[in-house]
């Protein structure tokens, strides 16, 4: 069984973090998320190749994952000519698939229980079973009715406040069946969201919902991009480190913290870091490769990409960094303050 995974939106609403990463690398903790969703498609035996379906910036995709390699999964790349949205992806990567497939948006992480959704699927005989998952305002997402035998009613993509029936919206996983593929019109963008899956309720196809009410997120935003490592870093969603030490200082041993220096959990610091005396690196702050956090810095609920330098008594909070910034003595960077790559805040500057 083959899963396309899409991963080629241009990620504009976490800009200008995705100026230079494309979205299914961007870091969390010291890993491309992609890698995290690539470990739950592990977890079905039977599939055995991932293609993923790319568009923006696919060369530094290709190069961290190659043909698969040590991931234990056949790795396939699919780079489409223009964009052709999400249901014009799925044709245009699916194009030589006879059997099911699994397609999963590539921004979103969760601990769902896909071979529960395949067998579902198989049961049922769909032609297509998308998973659902409860939130509180559905207003970004799909919102999705369903029958009480799980049969979907109506889907409807970005809702305005006053179309909100329910609080299931799509997940962004789903199982397909690919004869169903030839409806999507050939080489023009056309969206899963707004004609694939109202073209099957039109039809009366079988068309199923799994509910999942486990841990999901769509990290789309510089927001949930900061939830989501929260909720690593308190177990909400298990994974390594965190999962077994939830709430601690997590420090790789490659990193070096001086006498002096003050770490309050939870919080990441990865290999070749080095945290001076006297600085304060406090909760929900994670800081990666070859950083320096100089004398009497502060760093608190912040993301510090690699080989940032945060400047003597600085003061980095409630902040996202790109790689490579440069933070100056004294200056202060702070409510939700989003800075790309390379930034350079002068000192005693306020951001
Ligand atoms: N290959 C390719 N080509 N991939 C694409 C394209 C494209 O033209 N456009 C979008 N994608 C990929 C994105 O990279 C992302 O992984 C996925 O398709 C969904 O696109 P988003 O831009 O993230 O959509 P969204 O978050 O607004 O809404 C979607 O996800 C929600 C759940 O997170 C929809 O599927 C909603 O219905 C759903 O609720
Ligand atoms: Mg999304």
């Amino acid at each position: 069984m083959k899963a396309i995974l899409l991963a080629g939106g241009k990620g504009t609403r976490l800009r200008p973090l995705t100026i230079h990463t494309p979205k299914p690398i961007v870091p969390i903790f010291d890993r491309p998320f992609l890698h995290y969703q690539l470990d739950l498609l592990k977890q079905v035996p039977e599939i055995d190749e991932v293609i993923l379906s790319l568009n923006y910036q696919p060369r530094r995709i290709e190069e961290i994952y190659g043909d698969g390699g040590d991931s234990g999964l056949a790795i396939r790349y699919v780079v489409e000519p223009v964009p052709l949205g999400t249901a014009g992806a799925v044709r245009y990567a699916g194009e030589s698939l006879r059997e099911s497939v699994v397609v999963f948006n590539g921004d979103v992480l969760t601990q769902i229980d896909l071979a529960a959704v395949i067998a579902l699927h198989r049961e049922r005989r769909a032609k297509a079973t998308i998973v659902l998952t409860p939130v509180e305002n559905p207003a970004a997402y799909g919102l999705v009715e369903t029958d009480a035998r799980g049969n979907i009613q109506r889907f409807l993509e970005k809702p305005r406040a006053d179309e909100i029936t329910s609080n299931n919206i799509n997940a962004g996983i789903y199982v397909l069946e690919p004869e169903t593929f030839d409806r999507i019109p050939k080489d023009t963008p056309w969206s899963i969201e707004r004609g694939f899956f109202p073209s099957l309720i039109e039809r009366q196809e079988t068309f199923v919902a799994y509910v999942y009410g486990g841990y999901w997120i769509d990290i789309g935003t510089p927001e949930k991009y900061i939830q989501v490592h929260r909720d690593i870093m308190d177990a909400r969603y298990n994974v390594a480190p965190f999962a077994a030490a939830p709430s601690t200082a997590c420090v790789s041993p490659r990193a070096r913290v001086e006498e002096g220096a003050v770490l309050r959990g939870p919080c990441f610091i990865d290999e070749g870091t080095v945290i001076k005396a006297g600085a304060r690196v406090g909760p929900y702050s994670v800081i990666g490769r070859q950083c320096h956090v100089e004398e009497d810095a502060v760093v608190e609920d912040a993301i510090v990409w690699a080989t940032s330098r945060i400047s003597q008594e600085a003061v980095v909070q409630q902040a996202i960094l790109g790689r490579h910034c440069h933070i100056g003595r004294n200056a202060i960077v702070n409510h939700g303050a989003v800075l790309g790559d390379k930034s350079v805040v002068t000192d005693y500057s306020r951001v």
